[in-house]
């Protein structure tokens, strides 16, 4: 009997990743996805602790829950109620002391046992706490990916993170880096590919940290791995997210310049422009490092553009410390960025800092530095009206008739045209520029090609 499953997913592609997954390894116990919490008899929140009040939207969101568990219990039925993902494993303690009715609370690491979980859940009362960092790998004990998830899908090749940036809570919520991998890796796209993927973002939080085994025993590389994928026929389109700038290395660089199916788009944090602040970090980079790597990549491609994360306000961050961060955006010049407020994050050295930013001078700092982003990001789109560029349609679009794809340098686009366009290149010729899209047209003769560059018109 098909049983119902709500995941509410909040966080980073990797959540939304882990929510796919822990959707595949439920599925064999009839578990069917829902899009609603109401009458689900699973209900699992995967949530996200870079944020301030994570904690606390996770306690709101419990008490609305508990409402429909007790409703559920009223007919004679039981809703699974389950936490995940990083907020269930820096305090899973703490959420199952303070909300008994939560019958499941596991992190990142462990979601391979679900199963096994919900088999203790039903037998038993109280909780099921499973916070661990097992010895072996998730990935090994995970189904094959349900595939279907798209023309445009994420691959997670990569976990966890060694850098321990002061702010961060990553280190601590998924673990030491780990590699999947490099065979298991290929195989998985391969099935992608053959169930219509067209494009792969290849997932991490370090993720040209990569160093996975390959089938012969050696270690590939990020950059190997990408030349591999880029045999694969039919994958037209490759990424990789998030990167850390110190291991951005010269044969990725490289590949760059040589592997066509790499996207000419980086997603690579900096976090700030002033060394002083880069050092209380832990960044282990100058703002000249930084801006040396992005020289050298633009040499290996003059197209490629870069998006970024800063961090505003981080303890001890001067005016001039700031003006050094808006320096450096005016240096490099992003296609868009992402910018915070520090928020301090309990278990974080930069979190028990005695100088501690104000709140408004925080508020005032990231509003100068979002509108220097948002006019680099409106000019950045703008530079391409009257261009043409290679659209990779992956869905029909808000308005009838409407199609949404994405360019390469991974802006939205929208155009009119036949929903059989999905999963298909393009040529779009742009017409309009907005602050987070594109308008165009699709050129007459579609352009279908393999990669995405070398097109051939087909009538
Ligand atoms: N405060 C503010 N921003 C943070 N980030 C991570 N931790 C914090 C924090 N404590 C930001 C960084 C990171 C992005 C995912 O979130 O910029 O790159
Ligand atoms: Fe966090 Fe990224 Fe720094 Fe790792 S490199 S500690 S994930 S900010």
């Amino acid at each position: 009997m098909s049983k119902k499953l709500f995941i509410k997913t909040w966080g980073c592609q990797m959540n939304v990743y882990d929510s796919a997954r822990m959707a595949d390894v439920l599925a064999p116990l009839g578990y069917t996805p829902s899009d609603e919490a109401d009458g689900a008899d699973m209900v699992i929140l995967n949530t996200c602790h870079i944020r301030e009040k994570a904690a606390e939207k996770v306690f709101s969101e419990l008490g609305r829950l508990r409402h429909l568990k007790d409703e559920k219990a009223r007919a004679g039925d039981k809703m699974v109620l389950a936490v995940a993902g990083c907020v269930a494993q820096a305090e899973g303690e703490e959420i199952v002391a303070r909300a008994p009715f939560v019958d499941i609370v596991f992190g990142p690491q462990t979601y391979h046992t679900l199963p096994e979980m919900v088999a203790k859940a039903h037998r038993a009362a109280g909780a099921v706490l499973n916070t661990d960092f097992p010895a072996e790998s998730k990935f090994d004990h995970l189904p094959e990916d349900s595939g279907g998830q798209g023309v445009s899908a994420f691959l997670a090749v990569q976990e966890g993170c060694d850098k321990f940036c002061t702010f961060c809570v990553v280190p601590y919520t998924r673990g030491a880096e780990f590699s999947r991998p490099a065979f298991q890796v290929l195989a998985e796209a391969k099935r992608m590919v053959a169930n219509g993927t067209r494009e792969i973002n290849l997932l991490g939080q370090n993720v040209n940290a990569y160093h996975g085994e390959a089938a012969d025993g050696s270690t590939w590389s990020l950059a190997r791995l990408i030349r591999e994928l880029a045999d694969i026929d039919g994958l037209a389109r490759i990424r990789y997210t998030t990167s850390h700038p110190r291991d951005l290395a010269d044969d990725l660089i490289r590949a760059h310049a040589e592997v066509p199916q790499l996207m000419p788009y980086l997603h690579l944090p900096v976090q700030a422009g002033s060394d002083r602040i880069l050092a209380a970090m832990n960044r282990k980079h100058t703002a000249d490092h930084y801006r040396a790597i992005v020289d050298k990549l633009r040499a290996a491609n003059p197209d490629l553009a870069l998006s970024g994360d800063f961090i505003v306000g981080f303890p001890g961050e001067s005016d001039a410390d700031f003006a050094e961060t808006l320096r450096l955006v005016n240096d490099v010049t992003y296609a868009q960025a992402y910018s915070f407020k520090y928020s301090p994050r309990p278990g974080t050295p930069a979190s028990t800092e005695a100088k501690q930013v104000p709140e408004d001078v925080k508020s005032e700092r990231l509003a100068a530095l979002q509108q220097l982003i948002d006019a680099q990001q409106v000019a950045f789109n703008a530079g391409f009206v009257g261009r043409t560029v290679p659209v990779l349609f992956d869905r029909p679009g808000k308005r009838p008739g409407q199609l949404m794809g994405r360019s390469p340098h991974m802006q939205s686009v929208y155009v009119q045209a036949p929903e059989r366009l999905v999963g298909t290149i393009a040529d779009v010729r742009i017409e309009a520029a907005h602050a987070n899209s594109l308008a165009g047209t699709v050129e007459t003769g579609v352009y279908v090609s393999r990669t995405g560059h070398s097109a051939e018109v087909s009538a």
